[in-house]
């Protein structure tokens, strides 16, 4: 299954679920999230190719739903602008559980596409994975975030004050959930 998506600017977007030929492009994507130092609570970037192909393997031995945004016009491994991750809790309890991730490049944010990656995503995880409830958490500085979370549906279950120290600051864990069928029924 895959969506095409026109974008404002007159670019045209693919969303599709992950292959096997897209993972340097995500890493390259995650990489470049990682250097701007404002939105991930990680300091460096992956380079090692064996910890980027586990990673493939893993999503895929873990049937977990990860969807990419792929700009066709681009070389690799610059084509993929964007990836939305769902993946699952370790708990057998919490299967119904996903936990959403989600980066677009910078060049490419605010067209849209985080909202189109993560739709496809939560329609995917039910129908996949049967997913319930989907699960994330964001930095209380990331006002972009929050916000198209919320729109989405997200409700704001809780904080972490001061679980993370960026560039000698302390910021909260904002701590958000979602439940699919809610959802679904909001976004027929
Ligand atoms: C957060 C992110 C995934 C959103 O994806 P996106 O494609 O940029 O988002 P969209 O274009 O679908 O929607 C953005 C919304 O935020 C709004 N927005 C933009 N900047 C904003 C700001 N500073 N404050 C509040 N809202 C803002 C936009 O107006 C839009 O809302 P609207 O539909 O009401 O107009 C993306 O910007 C990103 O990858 N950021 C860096 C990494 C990151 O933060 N990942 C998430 C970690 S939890």
């Amino acid at each position: 299954m895959k969506k095409v998506l026109e974008l404002k600017n007159g670019e045209t977007v693919i969303i599709r679920h992950l292959t096997k030929s897209d993972v340097n492009g995500v890493w390259f994507n995650f990489n470049e999230v990682i250097e701007e130092g404002l939105y991930l609570p990680v300091f460096f970037p992956v380079k090692s190719q064996l910890e980027r192909d586990t990673w493939y393997v893993n999503v895929k031995r873990e049937k977990e739903v990860c969807i990419i945004a792929e700009n066709r016009a681009l070389e690799k491994p610059c084509n993929i602008i964007g990836q939305c991750e769902i993946s699952n809790l370790e708990w057998d309890a919490a299967a119904h559980v996903g936990v959403l991730g989600i980066i677009i490049r910078e060049k490419y944010r605010n067209l849209y596409i985080g909202r189109s990656l993560i739709d496809f995503a939560i329609r995917e995880s039910k129908k996949l994975n049967n997913k319930k409830k989907i699960i994330l958490s964001s930095f209380s500085t990331n006002e972009r975030a929050l916000h198209l979370f919320k729109k989405l549906g997200f409700r704001v279950v809780g904080a972490r004050k001061k679980q993370f120290l960026m560039n000698s600051h302390y910021i909260d864990e904002i701590l958000m959930e979602l439940w699919i069928d809610d959802y679904l029924n909001d976004h027929s």
